[in-house]
């Protein structure tokens, strides 16, 4: 059976999902589009369920409830092998017995394909990732980043029009990941099939995804395109997850005028009244020795990462933030130093649920930014 070609690859539906292992509920209920040729990223703490999501996807875990669709095709009593769909796994187990080529050339023959067009459809995947040299090999003979190429090659090898990725970068070292990380989005614009991806890398999913659904405990906290995750983060829970430095959270007081952290600074006017979380990203943070309208700070600690500093400050109160700072910014640390917090870069959130309030400070005339 031929698959879909990638020009046409289908979406992905999944609609009231839910997945249970004997009574404990691991997905509660989940349901998400991803559209034909998009690159989806999961991102979630270790054990929100992201390889059980996919698995479902693939077909190797049954679902507890709900559908899964490529396209109009409802696939989620299928077996994997008639979905359309490969995976490929962060422990890319090959066949340490045949040569690339025949790994690659596997499930080909396995789907009937005579020696010619195996030959034809290895060697273009070959070509694509950097292997023709290679072919002879066994995979013991590989480098760490060429085996993941090969099993990268084994997936795409039958042009399935769904492609699954679980960690696959996670047994690489830092350069191999980021020069893996280039071939991946180069391929995808080459295949253009559908691509889900399981990583808990903020770095892997803010490059490579169109969109990234961040999962917490099951269910999607946000999914939406990088951009708005990082400056329009729905949750406290997001707004921690992407970032290094993380963003600072405080938790402030309302009382009518203004937001303030306790025994500490007025940090923000604001009609509010009640308790927030006050979200702020270290690099939207101003600090200096000249800042008439500042709040006053104390350096706590500088650690200088080369290309930028990062600096953690104290406010009357004790309450800590973290600063960074580009190369090349002179910070006379023997003067008193002060902060200031941009209101159009701020974000408060619900103390109990960690919902985003949208537009928090549009009350007192703060600028509304549009992130475009
Ligand atoms: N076969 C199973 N039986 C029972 N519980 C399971 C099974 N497989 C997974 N779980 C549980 O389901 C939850 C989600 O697991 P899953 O493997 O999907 O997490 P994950 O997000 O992929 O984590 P990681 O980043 O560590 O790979 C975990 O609490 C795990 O213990
Ligand atoms: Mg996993």
């Amino acid at each position: 059976m031929r698959m879909a070609q990638a020009s046409r690859a289908a979406g992905i539906s999944l609609a009231g999902l839910t997945k249970s292992y004997d009574g404990t509920v691991v997905i509660p209920e989940l349901s998400a589009e991803m559209a034909g040729g998009e690159f989806t990223v999961i991102l979630g703490p270790s054990g929100c369920g992201k390889s059980t999501l996919l698995n479902m996807i693939a077909g190797l875990e049954p679902v507890s409830g709900g559908t899964i669709r490529f396209g109009e095709r409802e696939v989620q009593d299928l077996e994997p092998k008639h979905r359309g769909c490969a995976m490929v796994f962060q422990n890319y187990a090959l066949y340490p017995h045949m040569s690339v080529f025949r790994n690659i050339a596997y499930s080909l023959k396995v789907a009937g394909l005579s020696e010619v067009e195996q030959s034809e459809r290895v060697g273009r995947v070959a070509k694509m990732l950097g292997l023709t040299d290679l072919l002879d090999r066994k995979p013991s003979q590989l480098s760490g980043g060429q085996r993941q190429r090969v099993a990268i090659g084994r997936a795409i090898v039958r042009e399935p029009s769904v492609l699954l990725f679980d960690e696959p970068l996670s047994n690489l070292d830092a350069q191999l990941r980021h020069d893996m990380r280039i071939e991946l989005a180069e391929l995808h614009r080459r295949i253009g099939a559908t691509t889900v991806f399981v990583t808990h890398d903020q770095v892997e999913a803010m490059t490579l995804a169109d969109r990234i659904l961040v999962l917490n405990k099951g269910r999607i906290e946000q999914f939406d395109t990088p951009r708005e995750i990082y400056h329009r983060p729905a949750s406290e829970f997001v707004a921690r997850f992407i970032g290094a430095p993380p963003m600072n959270i405080l938790s402030v007081t309302g009382n009518g005028t203004g937001l303030r952290v306790p025994d500490g600074p007025l940090l923000v006017p604001s009609s509010r009244r009640g308790d927030f979380r006050l979200g702020i990203r270290p690099e939207d943070v101003t600090l200096g020795a000249r800042l008439p309208d500042g709040i006053p700070v104390t350096l706590v600690h500088r650690e200088d990462l080369g290309s930028h500093n990062v600096v953690t400050v104290r406010l009357d109160g004790g309450a800590e933030l973290r600063v960074t700072l580009p190369f090349g910014s002179d910070l006379d640390e023997s003067r008193h130093l002060f902060i200031v917090l941009p209101r159009h870069r701020l974000h408060l959130f619900e103390p109990g649920s960690g919902r985003a309030i949208r537009n928090a400070f549009e009350d007192i005339g703060a600028r509304k930014e549009e992130h475009v």
